[in-house]
């Protein structure tokens, strides 16, 4: 997803605002470019289609020196990503610099009336149209015209903006898309992302839907869309900068797989009791409304999604009340009938997908109690919910989700047992078995990593297969779909993941010796109905390649690789059985020699619909 970099201050604005656009890479993009308003008083301007390395060469490493700037990588939604859709944008006049993440809905209607009333627009993008608009308002006073301007557009922002008559003032504001307004020692920073910003400082605003920010290097006000003055508090970030760095691994991919264990102990700790009892105190705003109850629907998207049918599984199970996960688009435009007793929880590694998030916003319209589920404090999600529960993952820069799917996975079996617990349905002797794996599970994922090593390896000898399919059943079949997924994700082979007992009714005619089957075999009630089916992939000549339960003796006999995982509560399985899938596609894909940290097509953070 886009991001924004802005500062205002008494250093030179161009090398903190590269650097900070180097932060925010993670999050995909397409372009990048740059604004500074020179000393001298000029608007400089420079921007690249491609990667952040063709905007520092056409840079040639020099930018005017300039205590104010803007910086911008875009991810395309409106116009081609090249050199003249990418940000930021310029009025006519060439005063006004606009940075935007998000779309203007309405940018049609604002383009038309803009070129009719005499403006020249260069670009195909949504953004422009509010450069000119901010122009067309502009009466000595940036606040007052970007709050007029933002008056006429419809739709999910968060812009940047500033002007060249006023070189120390940096004017945000934000709807349905972050901003953060970082505080310095006699400087301030905008961006869409802490990322972006913190090797300056930890102090940061999280701004609200409609706040528009003020900035100048002494100090930042908030305002709302109606001008009058909003409340907002410092937080303090304990993320260093290091902590989003690579460490020793070659990606972030690889570094946050082998984060997991920690992830996970962080994620438990505090909610899981020493003798094994789960206390979610987070539920404690839900709490009153969960014995009426009639049914849980589970939304989120893509990893979240594959986790939450584990969740959905956890609670039809423990509460008796019917749970399923459906995929945010889907849940959008074709919701089931809600009602104050249904709970719906929302999953969101980054707290700001806008498909899980409108859907989201609807059932909290219709009464539902709302849980989100996310690893983003100050995330756009948390703000729909009146319980939140997050996943404490630490920042996940890779694309393709790792840690935080295994802490979501944790996350939501803790959530579906405190409430079946609150609800009289889950007897104290099941609740600490489950507390127990639970507790075990950081040295457990540990284990799994260990006995992965030669993953990676094994991986490139399947890299020049034509495609693969990944089978699960019952509490296995989420990471059938979450591993075909990564597989996709980052080496662009062709995979799927289907429920074993599936293969026989249409997919199992793509099987053959340049399709292998990647079992998810782990300990489960249905293992020997698995087995059968993966005979009859077997058959074809697929070769196959299992994941199983530390123990199993037979396996071997099925499968010509397997990999083993430490044995867990069956309904925590997923969160093991992930580790040696997530590494068998990164191994596929630095065989094949794809951007495994920032894969094409895709972004880490999908804020439009
Ligand atoms: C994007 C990412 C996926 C992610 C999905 C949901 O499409 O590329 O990796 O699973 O969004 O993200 P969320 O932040 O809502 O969990």
């Amino acid at each position: 997803m886009c991001g924004i970099v802005g500062y205002t201050g008494p250093r030179d604005a161009g090398p903190i605002l590269l650097e900070g656009l180097r932060h925010l890479e993670y999050r995909g993009y397409d372009s990048a470019g740059i604004a500074l308003v020179a000393d001298d008083g000029e608007l400089f301007v420079e921007k690249r289609a491609g990667k952040l390395a063709n905007l520092r060469s056409a840079l040639n490493g020099r930018t005017p020196h300039a205590g104010i700037g803007l910086a911008h990588t875009r991810w395309a939604t409106h116009g081609r990503p090249d050199d003249r859709n990418a940000h930021p944008h310029v009025d006519c006049s060439g005063a006004i610099t606009v940075v935007h993440n998000g779309i203007i809905e309405n940018f049609r209607e604002l383009r038309d009336g803009l070129v009719a009333r005499g403006h020249v627009l260069v670009s195909e993008t949504d953004t422009e149209a509010l450069a000119h608009l901010v122009e067309e308002a502009y009466a000595g006073d940036l606040a007052a015209a970007v709050r007029s301007a933002l008056g006429a557009a419809h739709g999910a922002y968060a812009i940047a903006v500033m002007h060249r008559a006023e070189p120390d003032r940096l004017v945000g504001s934000r709807m349905n898309v972050p901003l953060v307004v970082g505080i310095g020692e006699g400087e301030t920073f905008l961006a869409s992302d802490v990322a972006a910003i913190l090797e300056h400082t930890n102090r940061v605003i999280f701004l609200e839907e409609g706040d528009l920010a003020d900035l100048r290097p002494w100090g930042v006000t908030v305002t709302g869309p109606d001008g009058g003055p909003r409340e907002r508090p410092v937080s303090r970030i304990d993320w260093t900068p290091e902590a989003a760095e690579k460490g020793g691994y070659a990606h972030f991919m690889l570094k946050e797989i082998h984060e997991q264990p920690q992830a996970l102990r962080q994620c438990i700790s505090g909610r899981v009791r020493r003798d094994g009892r789960i206390r979610v105190e987070e539920l404690g705003p839900v709490a009153p409304r969960l014995a009426a109850l009639s049914r849980v629907e589970l939304v989120a998207c893509g990893t979240a999604y594959h986790a939450s049918l584990v969740g959905a599984a956890a609670l039809q199970a423990w509460t008796g009340l019917p749970a399923r996960a459906t995929v945010g688009s889907e849940f959008r435009y074709s919701p089931p009938p809600l009602d104050p007793t249904t709970l719906v929880i929302a999953v969101s590694q980054s707290g700001e997908t806008a498909d899980t998030i409108a859907p989201t916003r609807y059932a909290r319209e219709q009464g539902c109690p709302i849980v989100a589920v996310t690893n983003t404090v100050g995330s756009a999600i948390t703000r729909e919910a009146e319980a939140v529960l997050f996943l404490q993952a630490g920042p996940e820069i890779a694309v393709a989700a790792s840690k935080t799917f295994t802490t979501q996975v944790a996350t939501l079996v803790m959530l579906a047992a405190a409430i079946a617990r609150e609800r009289g349905s889950l007897g104290v002797e099941e609740e600490t078995a489950l507390g127990r794996s639970l507790l075990a599970l950081p040295a457990a994922a540990q284990r799994a990593l260990d006995l992965s090593v030669g993953v990676a390896g094994m991986a490139g000898r399947y890299a020049g297969s034509r495609g693969f399919m990944f089978v699960g059943r019952g509490t296995t079949f989420p990471t059938a779909l979450e591993g075909a997924l990564k597989l996709k994700e980052i080496s662009y082979v062709h995979a799927e993941g289907y429920p074993a007992g599936e293969l026989k009714h249409g997919p199992i005619s793509l099987l053959d010796a340049d399709c292998p089957l990647v079992a998810v075999a782990t300990r489960s009630t249905v293992y020997d109905k698995l087995i059968s089916n993966v005979m009859e992939g077997r058959a074809r000549d697929a070769r196959v390649i299992a994941v199983a339960s530390e123990g199993d003796e037979q396996i071997g006999r099925f499968a010509d690789d397997v990999v083993l995982v430490p044995d867990t509560h069956e309904i925590l399985g997923a969160v093991l059985a992930i580790v040696p899938l997530q590494l068998f596609a990164y191994g596929v894909a630095l065989a094949r020699g794809t951007d495994v940290d920032q894969p094409r097509n895709l972004a880490k953070s999908v804020t439009v619909e």
